[in-house]
């Protein structure tokens, strides 16, 4: 399994990952509680996507907290701010910007965070060094990212799927998505970014759906792997989708269709 970058292209899905969030908010609190924000705090959400966990925090802290959320995808960042523009919160605000060149002064911010965005940095190791330095001495950081594939089964099952059906080079970045999954690989570059007291721990979350058939809609509607499906004959997604069904069919009840994901959440200080 090879590490190419062909993620999603965030800035055209933008207005539609809204889909997933309610699948990954419980990352999004155990990073919140993983941190001790107090009044007056500045903080920073790095690839925070439609505004998570930013606009989570912002709203619950109100005024007593400053928020500034990044992201190297426009349309990303746009519907993050029509989001604020919508609630009228005046605490929070969203800037385009990669991870790897942060425009922020050094030692400005009192607690950085970032939900499933380091792997997906093109230099995941020159981006957690920007976080730390925009990082006050003795502030604080949480993020989270993928563990393992085979803990992170929605994509595992797509990319067994689709791995014979189209060409590597648009293989779904299933090793991109558990790059930084290894606690050491991870911790050696936390390290190496400047931060200390560093906690690193496996988290379980689960989408939870309906019905099998109510995840594979919204897969398809999500466009997340918009291009893999794109270069399958139409008569090839039935049989794609198949497949998928009967590699998840431990995870289908009665009663609904629960995919057990194992993430990894790190916090500490710089
Ligand atoms: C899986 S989404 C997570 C979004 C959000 N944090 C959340 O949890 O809902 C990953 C985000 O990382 C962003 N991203 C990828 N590479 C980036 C980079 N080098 N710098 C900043 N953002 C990046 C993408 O544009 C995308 O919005």
């Amino acid at each position: 399994m090879a590490a190419t970058d062909n993620q999603p292209d965030w800035d055209a899905i933008a207005e539609k990952f809204d889909m997933w969030l309610p699948h990954i908010a419980p990352a999004g609190e155990a990073m919140l509680q993983a941190i001790d924000i107090k009044s007056g705090d500045r903080v920073l959400d790095v690839a925070s996507g439609t505004g998570e966990p930013a606009l989570t925090l912002a709203a619950r802290m109100g005024d007593a907290i400053t928020v500034v959320g990044t992201d190297a995808a426009a349309g990303m960042v746009r519907a993050a701010q029509g989001k604020v523009a919508k609630s009228g919160m005046r605490n929070i605000q969203f800037k385009c910007m990669p991870a790897e060149a942060l425009a922020f002064p050094d030692n400005h911010f009192d607690i950085v965070i970032s939900r499933f965005g380091a792997m997906l940095f093109q230099d995941s190791a020159q981006g957690l060094k920007e976080m730390a330095r925009v990082l006050k001495p003795g502030g604080q950081f949480a993020l989270t990212v993928w563990y393992t594939a085979q803990t992170m089964p929605i994509m595992h099952w797509t990319y067994e799927a689709f791995k014979d059906k189209i060409p590597s080079a648009i293989h779904p970045p299933v090793a991109k998505m558990v790059s930084l999954g290894d606690d050491a690989v991870l911790g050696g570059m936390l390290r190496a970014a400047g931060f200390s007291e560093i906690n690193i721990s496996t988290r379980e979350l689960k989408y939870s759906f309906a019905s099998f058939d109510e995840f594979w809609d919204m897969l398809e509607a999500s466009d997340i792997l918009k291009v893999q499906l794109a270069a399958l004959e139409a008569t090839q997604h039935g049989v794609l989708r198949d497949e998928i069904r009967h590699f998840a069919r431990d995870c289908v009840s009665h009663e609904n269709f629960t995919v057990p994901h194992s993430y990894v959440l790190a916090s500490g200080r710089k």
